[in-house]
């Protein structure tokens, strides 16, 4: 990777999404000065809310705000269909190329055949391992996992909870993020097995992140721990609420702190409510802002320092990357989310919940 005098500029950047252009217009990229054209390929609608409800909104925002032409499409969780679609656009004439994919190596497959094809590759949010992506935007995901093994460990120490049993709900085996994830909770979490502090419970990974399959397994955990699990730490919030409502047919719910993942609405809710723990806010408006400036500036031609690389420990590339910081929410800071435009106050709010609102201090 081509180090500019700008780097240290561009790491002073980084929290606030920004990056600092090298000037080199060499376009080793192979897509010297065209229009850019920009593809997106989400993963699916089920897994988490924010792929819809948030990249796909402020991609648009981005790719508009910058006049670009773009296609964003979902492939629904379907393999097949992620192929179609990135050979699709490919076809269409597309500069960049951006994927969430949905394992390594179909992602893989695409990416190789888009940077074969001349088009510039992005990983956005998920590093495809072993892939050729020219740039990896994302969040510090080993970060994410910490703040969920903290906010548990918090929620237990504030229930009083003596020797809890701690049970996981882990992502996707196939999703580089959920490894990342593991190995910041369990950085948290494993010296408090190992300690005797806390008892490690049942632990599951969820094919896909898929919630339904995550409420069947959750209840096969609590049956197995003759219903002794104290704390679930669920990797994101649709994860969370499947644990969630388990506990509710149980009469758990309230008692047994849950984390979360992606400050949605409804994970948001669980936690004004007081079913769930906790959430991590990821500021996805940063992320598609700093994926969109890359993807313009390939198509361009130019070369952006991201000032940090991350190592794919399968190709053993290092790859250009973009890390956001972030955010641990409790009940005290929903209130930070509703204020950052990521969702709003009217759907948070909405019946019921506007007395929780009120009392969490969001107005
Ligand atoms: C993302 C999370 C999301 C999960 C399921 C991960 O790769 O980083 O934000 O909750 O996938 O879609």
């Amino acid at each position: 990777m081509r180090k500019g005098i700008l780097t240290i500029a561009a790491v002073g950047l980084l929290t606030t999404g920004g990056l600092t252009a090298c000037g080199d217009d060499s376009g080793d990229n192979g897509a010297a000065a065209k229009t850019p054209k920009i593809g997106v390929i989400l993963p699916d609608s089920k897994s988490s809310a924010r792929w819809e409800t948030a990249d796909r909104r402020f991609l648009e925002e981005a790719f508009k705000a910058a006049g670009v032409q773009y296609d964003i499409q979902n492939a629904q969780n379907d393999k097949t269909a992620f192929q179609t679609i990135a050979d699709q656009m490919i076809t269409s004439g597309v500069t960049a190329l951006m994927i969430v994919n949905l394992d390594s190596g179909t992602g893989k497959a695409v990416l190789d055949k888009a940077k074969s094809q001349g088009v510039a590759t992005i990983d956005y949010d998920r590093l495809t391992l072993g892939g050729s992506a020219q740039y990896y935007v994302s969040f510090d995901n080993e970060t994410v996992g910490k703040l969920q093994g903290e906010g548990l460990s918090k929620c237990l120490t504030d229930k009083g909870v003596k020797n809890p049993v701690v049970a996981y709900l882990n992502g996707s085996p196939t999703d580089n993020n959920a490894t990342l994830f593991k190995a910041g909770y369990d950085s948290v979490l494993k010296p408090k097995f190992d300690s005797k502090e806390y008892v490690k419970g049942p632990e599951d990974a969820v094919p896909a992140w898929d919630n339904a399959q995550a409420a069947t397994i959750f209840e096969q955990q609590l049956t197995k721990a003759n219903g002794k699990i104290d704390g679930v730490l669920a990797a994101n919030d649709g994860l969370g609420n499947a644990a969630i409502s388990i506990l509710k047919k149980n009469k758990l719910n309230g008692k047994v702190p849950v984390t979360g993942q992606d400050a949605s609405t409804e994970g948001l809710q669980n936690i004004l409510v007081g079913d769930q723990c906790m959430t991590v806010y990821k500021a996805v408006r940063e992320e598609a802002k700093a994926a969109s400036d890359l993807a313009i500036a390939l198509a361009k031609g130019e070369k952006k320092d991201t000032g940090q690389t991350v190592k794919d420990p399968e190709g053993g590339r290092d790859v250009p990357s973009v890390l956001l910081t972030p955010k641990a929410i409790y009940k005290e800071n929903v209130k930070d989310v509703i204020a950052d435009g990521y969702v709003t106050k009217e759907e948070v709010c909405a019946g019921a919940y506007a007395k929780l609102c009120a009392d969490a201090g969001i107005s």
